[in-house]
């Protein structure tokens, strides 16, 4: 059982809070499906109010924290050294669909390193949390990543570009990346939440996971998630540098390279 710090406790109750809040959202959307205007004016209003509950919440916990929002943007605060990174809704798509697989999702970042992130689940009632050194937990359960080591059983997860991210090129170039790892590999997913498949990695439900054009709110959590699970991550070069390329790659310590090496190798 897991003793929260007191950072990681603000994070949960902004989480918990924002959560009830978009369940209860998340049944009028699944009503609106078959109105004729469509859930989007009200996804994109649900959207907003959840970042808004999480910024009073944690400005109310800690009112020195920066913030960088998806809806809002960036919000210097007055300790230049710390700041909140949050995504509303990651898997906006699905919640739009109807499709119960979104998260809400916070990271702390100090000194421009990751030191704490949790995304949450609201519909599924699962709280993945790490904090630097001090491990990852699915609702206060140690978590570590899968011990697959071939890449032929181990499951990869992935997001497809979509119209309007990406040119035609990159959308060429993602299909050679599926080709490559699906020759060699138990299975590609694609669920729709960034966010999520970073956790799924960080329980050993996926054996890794990469992505490009992500932003900074989609990774920053569930980068901490991973690594604390025992997991490695980097961009698709690499590098430690994921949140400036917007690419990464995230995968158990044995399977990182080689997923690394068959995304790499069908760019040439
Ligand atoms: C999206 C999801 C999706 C990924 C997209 C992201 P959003 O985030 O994480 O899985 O493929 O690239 O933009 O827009 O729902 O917060």
């Amino acid at each position: 059982m897991a003793r929260h710090s007191a950072i990681i406790t603000v994070m949960i109750n902004a989480a918990r809070k924002a959560g009830q809040r978009l369940k209860r959202d998340y049944g009028e959307v699944d009503n609106l499906q078959v109105s004729r205007k469509g859930p989007a004016d009200f996804v994109s209003a649900a959207d907003i109010r959840t970042e808004k509950i999480l910024r009073e919440e944690l400005s109310h916990a800690r009112p020195d924290y920066g913030f960088l929002m998806e809806e809002g943007g960036e919000e210097p605060g007055e300790d230049p050294d710390r700041r909140w990174i949050i995504d509303p809704i990651d898997g906006t798509t699905n919640f739009l669909h109807g499709i119960a697989h979104f998260a809400i999702c916070i990271a702390l970042e100090e000194l421009g390193e990751i030191t704490a992130g949790i995304i949450f689940d609201p519909i599924n009632e699962q709280m993945f949390t790490a904090e630097k050194g001090q491990g990852a937990y699915l609702n206060d359960r140690r978590m570590r990543v899968s011990s697959r080591t071939n890449p032929q059983d181990s499951i990869f997860a992935t997001g497809i570009p979509f119209k309007g991210r990406g040119t035609e090129d990159d959308h060429t170039a993602f299909l050679a990346e599926m080709q490559s790892v699906m020759a060699e590999s138990a299975g590609i997913r694609r669920f729709g939440s960034a966010a999520l498949d970073l956790a799924y990695v960080a329980a050993g439900r996926f054996d890794g996971f990469w992505e490009r054009g992500l932003h900074p709110w989609d990774m920053a959590a569930g980068i901490i998630l991973v690594r604390e699970a025992g997991g490695l991550v980097s961009d698709l070069t690499g590098r430690d540098k994921m949140l400036e390329a917007g690419s990464i790659i995230a995968a158990t310590p044995e399977l990182h390279q080689p997923l690394r090496e068959l995304v790499r190798k069908a760019g040439k």
